[in-house]
C-alpha cells in the first residue's frame, strides 16, 4: 500500500480523504497533528512522539452491518503491534487500547456506505508512543515511553503496524484480547441513568452482550 509520510498535518483521516477519487488504498501517516479527531466529536490530543495514521480502504461486497469488523480487525492488530515491543494491552470496547487501566490508542472509523455496502473507509489510529500528553489526560491516558520508561522508534512502531494492519484477524483475537468480556461495567447509555452489568460477549457485528440479555449498540462504559 502507498504510505504518505507528513511532518504535520491537521488530521490524517481528513489528508487521506483527498485520495478518494484515485481508488486505490492508501495509508497517511503524520508526526504530528493540529487538529486531531476523535469519536463523538471529541479532539484527539496528537503531539510530535505519537503514531497517527489513517488508512483508506476501498471495499467490493462489504454490507454495512460488518462494519464493526473494520474496527475488530483494527485493535487486533494494535494489540498485536503493542505486543511486539513487549507491551501487554487490551481491547476496550468498542475502540479503544488500554494499557494498565489507561487508554494508549485510540481508532476512528469513518465508512462511506452505498446500497448498503461499505465502498470505502478511513480508519485512523492515534498510538501513543513518545509523545506528552497534556495534564488533563495524565489520569486516563499512557504512552508506550511511559509503559516501557524509554522511548521507541515511531518510524519502527509504524512500520510493524502497518504489516500487521495488512493481515487478515481473527475475531475470537479481538475477544481474547478484550478487557471487557466477564467483567462488571459501568454502563452510560444515551438518555439513561448509569447502571451496572456484566459484560458477556462481543457480537461480530459489535454490539456488547450484558447478562441482563440488553445488547448494547453504542454506551460508554467504565470498567468496575
Ligand atoms: C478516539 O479515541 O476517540 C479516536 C481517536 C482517533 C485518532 C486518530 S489519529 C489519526 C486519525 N486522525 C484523526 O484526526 N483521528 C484519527
Amino acid at each position: 500500500m502507498q504510505t504518505i509520510i507528513l511532518e504535520k498535518t491537521t488530521s490524517t483521516n481528513d489528508y487521506v480523504k483527498k485520495y478518494v477519487s484515485g481508488k486505490e488504498n492508501v495509508a497517511v501517516f503524520s508526526y504530528e497533528q493540529t487538529g486531531g479527531k476523535g469519536t463523538k466529536g471529541r479532539s484527539f490530543s496528537s503531539k510530535k512522539g505519537g503514531v497517527y495514521l489513517s488508512v483508506l480502504k476501498f471495499y467490493n461486497d462489504f454490507p454495512a452491518e460488518n462494519a464493526y469488523r473494520i474496527i475488530a480487525d483494527t485493535a487486533v492488530a494494535v494489540v498485536k503491534t503493542l505486543a511486539a515491543f513487549g507491551i501487554s494491552a487490551t481491547i476496550k470496547w468498542p475502540n479503544d487500547i488500554f494499557v494498565g487501566g489507561k487508554k494508549i490508542c485510540g481508532i476512528l472509523t469513518e465508512s462511506c456506505v452505498e446500497n448498503k455496502n461499505i465502498s470505502y473507509c478511513v480508519t485512523g489510529i492515534g498510538l501513543n508512543v513518545n509523545n506528552p500528553l497534556p495534564d488533563d489526560l495524565q489520569s486516563i491516558a499512557t504512552t508506550a515511553k511511559d509503559v516501557l520508561g524509554k522511548p521507541l522508534r515511531v518510524e519502527t512502531v509504524l512500520a510493524t503496524l502497518l504489516y500487521n494492519l495488512e493481515k487478515p484477524q481473527d475475531f475470537s483475537l479481538y475477544k481474547e484480547y478484550s478487557c471487557v468480556i466477564g467483567k462488571k461495567i459501568i454502563v452510560t447509555a444515551f438518555g439513561r441513568q448509569p447502571f451496572t452489568a456484566t459484560a458477556l460477549s462481543v457480537t461480530e457485528d459489535g454490539r456488547l452482550l450484558l447478562d441482563s440479555g440488553e445488547v448494547l449498540t453504542s454506551a460508554e462504559i467504565k470498567l468496575v
